[in-house]
């Protein structure tokens, strides 16, 4: 399912990314992002980036929408999929802080990236390999 780009089971997650999209406050970059993560409970949760005049506060999508996922209830091993959608041409991977925000919760989640008419799928831990983790403590 989640390991098929083009699987029908990406559309809900797509339109709640791009919903999420239409929300961003991005006057400094003009870049608007809208992410959507699928939880375990079945819930999808989206999020878009909040950008600030202050730049280094600006927050990205991606971790918008693990932040309210988390406030509804997520843990680790609670995330299916994740989805991040911009309407340019390069297709838009989350940045090395996002990736590792949603390693701590899914190492192998599966990631699609998507703009108007591409579809790009990736697995996070090849988008960010030998993640710190939490058994790095013990
Ligand atoms: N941005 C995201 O929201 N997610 C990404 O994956 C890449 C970058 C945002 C942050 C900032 O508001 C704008 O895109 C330009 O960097």
């Amino acid at each position: 399912m989640f390991d098929d780009p083009q699987s029908p089971a990406w559309t809900p997650l797509l339109e709640a990314a791009w919903k999420a999209r239409a929300h961003a406050h991005a006057p400094y970059s003009h870049f608007q992002v809208g992410a959507a993560l699928l939880t375990t409970s079945g819930d999808i949760v989206a999020g878009c980036n909040v950008e600030n005049a202050a730049y280094p506060v600006t927050l990205c999508a991606e971790r918008g929408a693990l932040s309210a996922a988390v406030a509804a209830g997520l843990r680790p091993g609670g995330l299916v999929a994740a989805v991040v959608v911009t309407d340019v041409a390069a297709l838009t991977p989350p940045c090395g802080a996002c990736r590792q925000a949603l390693a701590e919760f899914a190492e192998a989640l599966p990631v699609l990236l998507a703009n108007r008419g591409a579809r790009e799928l990736h697995r996070l831990e090849d988008l960010l390999p030998h993640s710190f983790t939490g058994r790095n403590f013990s």
